[in-house]
Formats: C-alpha cells, sequence, structure tokens
C-alpha cells in the first residue's frame, strides 16, 4: 500500500517535471516575441509611465530611437559612465535595445 502510493507520487512528480521542462522549452519562442511594451514595464519604475518622467530622472518617451539606441548601447559598452544605467542596459540584446528605443520613440 505504501510503496503504490509513493508510485503515484513519484509518477505525479515526473509528470509535472516534464510539464515543467516542456514550459521552459518554450521560453526562448516567447522571448522572441516580447515587444517593446512588455520590455518597457521595467524602465517605468524610474522613467515614469511610458518614460515620462514626473521627478528627476530624464525623460525618455519621445526622445529619437537613434538616442535611445545610442545611449543604451554606450550604457552597456561602458562606455557612457553612469550611476545605474550601465547595469540595466548589459540585461538586454540589441535586439531587445532596439524595441524598447523603438517604444519609447513613439510615445
Ligand atoms: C533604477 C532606475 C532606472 C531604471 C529601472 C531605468 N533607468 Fe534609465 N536612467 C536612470 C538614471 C538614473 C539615468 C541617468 C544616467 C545614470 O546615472 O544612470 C537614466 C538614463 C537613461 C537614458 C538616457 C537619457 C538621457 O536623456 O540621457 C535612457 C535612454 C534610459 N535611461 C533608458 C532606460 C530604459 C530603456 C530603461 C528600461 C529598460 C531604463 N532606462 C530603466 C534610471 C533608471
Amino acid at each position: 500500500m505504501r510503496r503504490a502510493k509513493f508510485k503515484a507520487a513519484a509518477v505525479a512528480f515526473i509528470a509535472s517535471a516534464t510539464l515543467a521542462s516542456a514550459t521552459l522549452a518554450s521560453a526562448p519562442a516567447q522571448a522572441e516575441i516580447a515587444s517593446g511594451a512588455v520590455l518597457a514595464n521595467t524602465c517605468f519604475s524610474c522613467h515614469g509611465t511610458d518614460g515620462k518622467s514626473a521627478g528627476d530622472m530624464p525623460t525618455i518617451a519621445g526622445k529619437s530611437e537613434d538616442f535611445i539606441t545610442r545611449k543604451l548601447k554606450a550604457f552597456k559598452s561602458g562606455e557612457l559612465e553612469a550611476t545605474i544605467m550601465n547595469r540595466i542596459a548589459k540585461g538586454f540584446t540589441d535586439e531587445e535595445i532596439a524595441a524598447l528605443a523603438k517604444f519609447f520613440s513613439r510615445r
């Protein structure tokens, strides 16, 4: 009886592990379609909703795509010194930076 219970638990565990790895496997596909709008959520806390800052942070909404791309790449490479943006920019690929620049330039 105990054995059967263990077996059932083991089967359930394996089933959920398989499900989890199937979910993980589809993660790259999701990352590919992550739009600038989704990525931009992480920027709102500092730069204001839609990049329109109400405080001391620079407003990034409406700046040109080229400006935002250049800034983020320079932060990422360390060419441009910053308090926080170096660390943030390092978390994004060039494609994601392009998507972010497109998003904020159109706000
Ligand atoms: C923790 C707060 C914080 C977050 C989150 C943040 N930023 Fe910044 N950002 C700053 C600060 C502060 C500066 C000024 C440069 C510095 O000191 O890092 C800045 C500067 C910038 C600039 C240059 C603006 C200018 O006029 O020179 C751009 C572009 C920018 N951020 C884009 C982004 C994007 C895109 C995101 C989201 C991926 C983001 N930031 C997330 C704090 C933040």
